[in-house]
């Protein structure tokens, strides 16, 4: 890669005028040796630093937030903060995107790649991958219900995939379901003539949200992580 396109994509220079200006004051090293010309080529695993640090000049990157309220699942929005906002600007740079969304006041583990194909079928429903969720409502649940998650839902558009529904309170279950269609989980307690009132994501496919995150907080996925991901997606990483 072009030494200004990854300066660019790692953030370190925001315009091409800055990252010029960068490269010709010498600050930028790659494999100890100043580099002024951005048209060069970076060879693979280089070490690349700039004023002696060196670069995490990593492409690709899986994260897992905890995504808090009052905050859109969304690459971007003119008005709204959005999932991208609680990340420094590189994950957006490198082209990091949310894997499916949670609505605006769900709260939870929420996965963000810059691999769109790893995305693409983490949320296709063909690859079944379960999402558990806490769900609170505002009635009282029971083994019907349950019955009728197990069964699939009917819904005026579709009728969801048979989901589990474990009542673990009156008001409170935990829902496992393997699509990610739009206000699903609501929808489906809807239909039984109950609201949600909230909305927690404690799970997707392999990964639990890591609960030293606190809401806003985020890691990246260590490689046991990452690994258990793709497979989940029936890709390897290697
Ligand atoms: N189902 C919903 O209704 N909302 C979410 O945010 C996620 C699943």
């Amino acid at each position: 890669m072009r030494l200004d396109k990854l300066l660019t994509d790692l953030s370190v220079a925001g315009s091409r005028s800055q990252c010029r200006d960068l490269l010709k004051s010498g600050r930028v090293t790659v494999n100890g040796a100043p580099v002024k010309d951005g048209a060069f080529s970076v060879p693979a695993g280089a070490r690349v630093a700039l004023n002696g640090q060196a670069l995490d000049t990593r492409l690709t990157r899986h994260v897992m937030l905890h995504k808090p309220a009052g905050v859109l699942t969304a690459a971007e929005d003119r008005k709204q903060k959005t999932v991208m906002d609680l990340l420094p600007p590189v994950y957006a740079s490198l082209g990091c995107m949310p894997v499916g969304r949670l609505d605006k006041d769900t709260t939870g583990i929420l996965l963000l790649t810059t691999d769109g194909e790893l995305a693409h079928r983490l949320i296709a429903p063909a690859r079944h991958v379960d999402k558990v969720y806490r769900a609170r409502v505002d009635g009282t649940l029971d083994q019907e219900d349950a019955a009728a998650f197990a069964a699939g839902i009917p819904l005026k558009d579709f009728t969801a995939l048979p989901a589990r529904l474990e009542v673990v309170a009156p008001d409170t279950a935990l829902v496992t379901v393997q699509e990610g269609k739009y206000h699903q989980v609501k929808r489906m307690f809807a239909a039984r003539g109950k609201q949600v009132t909230a909305l927690h994501r404690l799970r997707f496919g392999p990964l639990t949200l890591d609960e030293a995150l606190l809401p806003g907080q985020y890691r990246e996925l260590n490689e046991e992580e990452t690994a258990a991901l793709y497979a989940a997606a029936g890709m390897t990483n290697e």
